[in-house]
C-alpha cells in the first residue's frame, strides 16, 4: 500500500468547491458506520452488489473510498483494488482497516481526488465504484462525465447517490415544514456538518446518464423504510426484520424511490452519444442555507 501525503487545507472545500472529509473522519465513522444506519447499508449492498454487478474478479478503481469498507469488501470477492481518496484522514483510517482486514489481498491507496483520476488512474476500467461521493461535490455533474471517461467501453458502474427526494420527505417526517416548503435542503459543506450539498435527483441521475453515454442497468433504494421510523429498533430481533423488509422492497416500486440512497449499475455504452441525442435537460437544485442538520 502506497500513504498518503497531501497537505492538510485551512479551507473546508477544495479549489472545486467539494468537501473532502479532512475533520469529518470521527464523526463521519461514528455517526453512520456506528449504528444501524451504516450496519443495514453495508448489509444491503452485501446482498444487492452480486446481484447488480457482473463480477468477475476484474479490477476496481473505489473513487472517494472514504474509510476502506467497500474497497475491503471487493478485495475479499477477489479483485484487485484502487482507492482514491484526497482526505488524508479518511485514508490513513482506510489504511489502518484494510490492513487488519485484508493483509493478503492487492490494494493500493491513491491519495487523489476523482478530478486527478484521468491522469493519475486512467484505465479504462471495466468496474468503477463511487458511493456516496457526488452529493459532496460542487460539480456532480461533472464528476459523472469524468467516471464515464474512466470507464471501459462496456465497463460497468456502481454509483450511490444521496436522494434529494427523500431528504425532503425525511425533513417533513421530522416536522422541518417551513426548509422543506422552502426547498431549503442541502448543507453548506462548512464546519463538521453531515448534509450533503448536494443531494441529487434519480431524473437528475436519468437525464446524465443519458447526456453521457451511460445506460442505467439497475436501481435499488439503499434504507428506505429505517431513516422515517419514529423509534429505531431496539433489538436485535427488530433489526433483523428491518434489514429482511429493507431487503425484500429496495428493489420494488414506489419505495426503493424514497430510499435515502439510490444505489445504481450504470454501464459505459460501446459508441459515445451523438450531440443530438444528449440534449435532455436536467432539473437544477436551489441554494440553501442550512438549519437543521440532516445525517448521513
Ligand atoms: C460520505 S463519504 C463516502 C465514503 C465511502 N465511499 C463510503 O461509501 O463509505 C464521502 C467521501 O468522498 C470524499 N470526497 C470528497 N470530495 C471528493 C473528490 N473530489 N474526489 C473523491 N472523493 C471525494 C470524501 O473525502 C469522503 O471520504
Amino acid at each position: 500500500m502506497t500513504l498518503p501525503s497531501s497537505p492538510p487545507s485551512s479551507s473546508p472545500l477544495s479549489v472545486h468547491g467539494d468537501r473532502h472529509f479532512d475533520g469529518l473522519a470521527d464523526k463521519f465513522a461514528a455517526s453512520l458506520y456506528g449504528g444501524v444506519r451504516g450496519e443495514l447499508r453495508l448489509a444491503l449492498l452485501d446482498r444487492l452488489l452480486p446481484e447488480m454487478l457482473d463480477l468477475r474478479g476484474q479490477a476496481l478503481l473505489d473513487v472517494g473510498g472514504g474509510l476502506g469498507q467497500l474497497a475491503g469488501w471487493f478485495a475479499e470477492w477477489g479483485h484487485p483494488v484502487t482507492l482514491a481518496e484526497p482526505s488524508a484522514e479518511m485514508l490513513k483510517r482506510a489504511r489502518e482497516a484494510l490492513l487488519e482486514a485484508s493483509a493478503e489481498r492487492e490494494i493500493i491507496l491513491l491519495p487523489a481526488p476523482l478530478q486527478a483520476l484521468p491522469e493519475q488512474a486512467p484505465g479504462p476500467w471495466s468496474l468503477i465504484a463511487c458511493h456516496a461521493v457526488l452529493e459532496w461535490l460542487g460539480d456532480p455533474r461533472a464528476a459523472l462525465a469524468t467516471l464515464a471517461g474512466l470507464l471501459a467501453p462496456g465497463g460497468q458502474l456502481s454509483l450511490m447517490a444521496f436522494n434529494r427526494d427523500a431528504l425532503r420527505f425525511s425533513n417533513v417526517v421530522k416536522g422541518n415544514l417551513q426548509k422543506a416548503l422552502d426547498d431549503r435542503l442541502e448543507g453548506k459543506g462548512l464546519r463538521r456538518r453531515l448534509t450533503p450539498i448536494s443531494p441529487l435527483t434519480h431524473a437528475q441521475i436519468m437525464a446524465w446518464s443519458a447526456e453521457l453515454g451511460l445506460e442505467v442497468r439497475e436501481v435499488a433504494g439503499i434504507r428506505v423504510f429505517h431513516d422515517y421510523l419514529r423509534s429505531p429498533p431496539q433489538t436485535d430481533d427488530d433489526r433483523e426484520r428491518l434489514l429482511e423488509l429493507e431487503w425484500r422492497y429496495c428493489r420494488v416500486d414506489p419505495h426503493w424511490r424514497l430510499g435515502r440512497y439510490l444505489l445504481y449499475t450504470l454501464v459505459r455504452r460501446d459508441t459515445p452519444v451523438s450531440p443530438a441525442s444528449s440534449s435532455v435537460s436536467s432539473p437544477t437544485s436551489s441554494s440553501t442555507s442550512l438549519q437543521d442538520q440532516e445525517p448521513l
